[in-house]
């Protein structure tokens, strides 16, 4: 179903690493989803997991997170595309992708995520991130951009968290941020992983 952008993202990551698509997925995905989001009462404040243990750091991080699962129907579909993907690329490029593991976050009005990368330097296990845009109607005034910076901390990228628009990145590689937002902000983060957690 998704075959011409599991073509698309694996060329970008061979060339780029990393790759933004508009209007990625099936036109009513991220609506549903975000009925989802906003159905589930169970949204628990992120940590940040560095050297093993899980620890909260508000100066750092501050939205809330969800673990994605396929009970519900949307959740499943978006859960089929990305084991679609993960296939696609492990077909193509060997990658050897386990697992994927995803959650829906919140940023509240005011929330923000310090420039990081997802991969730790202690645990290589986070290979191909993904993160998927659930907010209709976002303006350039609504802020909570995702900023993506190259391995020498060069500007990429500035992306709007806009409904159905998603991005891709080889996670050891590029550092990025969540600037701060002025609306509340749905995005779903995702993990392709070579360990099962
Ligand atoms: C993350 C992350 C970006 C976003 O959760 O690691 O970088 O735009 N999220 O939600
Ligand atoms: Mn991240």
């Amino acid at each position: 179903m998704y075959q011409k952008q599991y073509e698309q993202i694996t060329d970008a990551l061979v060339n780029d690493g990393y790759v933004v698509i508009t209007d990625a997925l099936e036109k009513k995905l991220p609506s549903a989803l975000l009925n989802e989001a906003k159905n589930e009462q169970d949204f628990k404040r992120a940590g940040i997991s560095g050297l093993g243990d899980l620890h909260l750091d508000s100066n750092r991080r501050r939205d809330k997170i969800h673990w994605l699962s396929r009970s519900a129907d949307a959740q499943a579909s978006f859960l089929d595309f990305a084991s679609g993907l993960q296939e696609y690329l492990n077909k193509e490029l060997y990658l050897g992708l386990s697992y994927y593991e995803s959650h829906f976050a919140i940023y509240d009005k005011g929330a923000f995520y310090e420039k990081h990368l997802d991969s730790f330097k202690n645990s290589k296990n986070r290979v191909v991130t993904t993160v998927y845009y659930l907010n209709e109607d976002w303006t350039d005034n609504d802020g909570g951009e995702l900023v993506v910076y190259d391995e020498d901390d060069n500007f990429l990228a500035k992306v709007k968290p806009d409904a159905n628009t998603l991005i891709v990145f080889m996670s050891e590689k590029f550092p990025h941020e969540v600037l701060p937002a002025k609306r509340k902000r749905y995005s779903i983060a995702g993990w392709f992983r070579i360990d099962k957690v």
